[in-house]
């Protein structure tokens, strides 16, 4: 990322000097009154034309596949990168651990392991802006997005709200803790007891009644769950979807959508009946009854 925007720099420098290197000299040269030749002036060349056009094609479509490269390689985090589930809401960030330590405003993580943020919105749009890691990604309502980035050095790296959501946009932000592996293991160790998130899912899971229909015994109402998460599935439209955490929140929320083939569209919404942290737990949960951890 550093190297493109160097690179960007130096070429704007470069159309700089080209520029206004020869208006410089040209106005003086020209300028009203002086003894110049102003007899013959050139009706074009083809050299200079072909040269003006293909150079800069060049240069943008290499800048192009330079950032491209960059884009896919942000945008596909390693299949075993620590997973980190984020709430953004107005004006706090709610980060949650696998292991189920829950922080606001901070996120402690160890050094030399890729970090993947699942994160979503309680309200409006938010950003998760880390400058130093050099990573930035939206945080919108009703959908997921994602942001990874692998911490090399420990600190503490300053974290805003980079999408204007209100009044107190300005101090939505916080910090990354970035800790040396068995310092964080201590770390993660030192808190309270908390329920992985992986199980709590699984409590809100019984709690709101899902397990009448989605466990093993009561699947011929609904599709079991058991090795979902990350498979494909078959929809009664025809269409095949991943089963991905966008697929399980929307078939949380809007049930009737995207109805699996051969079920009936019996399931109500959980719209209102759960919180943004509970659909988290609940995905947790059905990723952690599938052998594939990513889609
Ligand atoms: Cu949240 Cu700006």
């Amino acid at each position: 990322m550093d190297w493109l925007f160097a690179g960007l720099i130096l070429i704007a420098l470069f159309f700089l000097v080209v520029v206004f290197v020869p208006l410089i000299y040209f106005s003086i040269k020209y300028r009203k009154g002086s003894r110049a030749d102003r007899s013959n002036p050139s009706a074009g060349s083809d050299l200079l034309e072909t040269g003006w056009t293909a150079f800069p094609t060049l240069v943008g479509i290499g800048i192009f596949g330079w950032g491209a490269i960059i884009y896919f390689h942000q945008q596909n985090p390693p299949a075993d990168a620590m997973q980190i589930q984020v709430v953004g809401k107005q004006w706090m960030w709610k980060f949650q651990h696998a292991e189920g330590a829950r922080e606001i405003n901070e996120l402690h993580i160890p050094t030399g392991r890729p970090v993947v943020l699942t994160m979503t919105s309680q309200d409006v749009i938010h950003d998760v802006f880390v400058p130093a890691f050099r990573v930035k990604q939206d945080v919108l309502p009703g959908k997921y997005t994602t942001e990874w980035f692998c911490p090399t050095k420990p600190g503490i790296y300053p974290l805003f709200c980079a999408e204007y959501c209100g009044t107190l946009h300005a101090r939505m932000g916080g910090r990354v803790v970035v800790m040396e592996p068995a310092e964080y293991e201590r770390w993660l160790s030192s808190g309270p007891p908390r329920l992985s998130l992986a199980a709590a899912g699984e409590r809100v899971y019984r709690e709101l009644g899902c397990s009448g229909c989605h466990d093993q015994q009561g699947t011929v109402r609904a599709p079991p769950l058991t090795n979902l998460f990350g498979r494909t599935v078959a929809l009664q439209s025809g269409e095949v979807v991943v089963a991905n955490e966008q697929y399980l929140r929307d078939s949380i929320l809007l049930p009737g959508t995207q109805i699996v083939a051969g079920y009936e569209n019996l399931m109500p919404s959980f719209q209102g009946r759960i919180s943004e942290e509970e659909i988290m737990e609940i995905i947790a949960y059905v990723k952690s009854l599938s052998e594939r951890k990513s889609p």
